[in-house]
């Protein structure tokens, strides 16, 4: 909750600690992913990396704040060459520390001074059971790499934690992903459905299954959760665009989450540079505590007295606090509006159109903009995608 001062800046009110923190180190990656959630025009953010001292000092100042957890992401974060120094650190400042990667860079000496340092959890992703669709959505050639790759940390004791982005390429095979994660001595597997932001938008009609497709395989999923009980959790997360109410995005905007961009932007949300009219805090110019608690960022979207009709008077406002703010600006211009995922909302009839243009031949054979720098470039300067 925020009130504004008599000078016009508001003021925090609030009482919210980040739990999470959100280290993006890089936004480097060999993978050019069709779905990303990254920005579209990340080139514009990178050529500003963090050091290794100005991380060191986020997490110093994170932890002192009360985060306990901390995710090392990107980008591929293996193309650093200092998470080895990030973990130590993590590991002594108390985080529970957990590595999100592709696996590409992942060598047997990282991953031995990963476990020497304290590294908590490393999250994989894969990519679908053929060797077709991984390099067909990746534009890579790293199937067999993250096969290996996922012996390698099960041999290293850690969980193994693998994350499957699911889309119209490889939701017809959810039974085969998920018998590979079982023959993997996979202890949780994440199937998230493609939400739709950053490369995913641009691409959305391509990759969007239908319904029923997502019917079926939360179906099969189900099933094969009976059969293995408890040896392999398995988690389904349903698309937004397919529900009837928003999610309570980031468990609420700076609430528990804050992600530092790999060049020191802080931000509530993965997306929320796309937001008109926004400054967000750099952990160059002020402290995270500053950025959390005082910024006119952090605390333009906390709590609801930002809400318009037909949040503002819902019942269930508490519940999905209008859903994403990100989503709905990028789907209806209007960031303050409720999220149009909301069946409310009187922006519901774009994502019903959505659907409708992913069922349309014409629009699902356009080439994928696949996440590049060249795109990249491109986007930022202002380019059509
Ligand atoms: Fe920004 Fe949901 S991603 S509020």
């Amino acid at each position: 909750m925020t009130t504004t001062g008599n000078n016009g800046v508001a003021a925090s009110k609030t009482n919210t600690q980040p739990l999470w923190l959100l280290a993006e180190v890089t936004y480097r990656c060999p993978l050019h992913c069709a779905f990303c959630y990254n920005p579209t025009d990340y080139d514009k953010h990178t050529q500003n990396e963090l050091t290794t001292e100005q991380w060191i000092q986020a997490l110093r100042d994170a932890r002192k704040m009360g985060a306990l957890q901390l995710g090392i992401s990107g980008g591929e974060p293996l193309l650093r060459d200092d998470i080895e120094d990030i973990v130590r650190e993590a590991r002594q400042l108390g985080y529970y520390s957990n590595l999100i990667t592709s696996g590409v860079g992942l060598t047997e000496k990282r991953i031995q001074e990963f476990k020497e340092g304290g590294l908590d959890h490393i999250q994989l992703s894969m990519h679908d059971i053929t060797e077709e669709i991984n390099n067909f959505i990746t534009n890579t050639k790293t199937f067999e790499l993250k096969k290996k790759v996922a012996a390698m940390i099960k041999g290293h004791g850690y969980p193994m934690v693998l994350n499957v982005v699911i889309h119209r390429y490889n939701i017809g095979h959810i039974k085969e992903i998920l018998e590979m994660a079982e023959a993997l001595g996979a202890d949780y597997v994440e199937l998230a459905n493609t939400q739709y932001y950053g490369w995913s938008l641009i691409n959305r009609s391509q990759l969007m299954p239908t319904k029923e497709q997502i019917d079926h395989a939360e179906m099969i999923t189900n099933e094969f959760r009976q059969k293995v009980g408890n040896k392999m959790k398995i988690f389904f997360v349903v698309p937004d665009y397919f529900s009837d109410r928003p999610k309570k995005c980031m468990n609420g905007w700076g609430e528990v989450f804050m992600i530092v961009t790999a060049n020191g932007d802080v931000l509530p949300c993965h997306s929320a540079r796309v937001l008109p009219g926004m400054a967000f805090p750099n952990v160059r110019e002020h402290g995270l505590e500053w950025a959390w608690k005082e910024s006119p960022a952090f605390n333009k979207y906390r709590g609801d007295d930002w809400m318009k009709e037909p949040c503002r008077s819902c019942p269930e406002k508490e519940k999905d606090l209008g859903g994403c703010r990100c989503q709905a600006f990028l789907l209806s211009g209007d960031a303050e509006s409720a999220d149009p995922v909301c069946t409310l909302s009187p922006n519901h009839h774009l994502i019903e159109k959505a659907i409708e243009d992913a069922k349309n031949p014409q629009l699902q054979a356009q080439p994928i903009v696949f996440r590049n720098d060249k795109n990249s470039r491109r986007i930022a300067a202002g380019e059509a995608p």
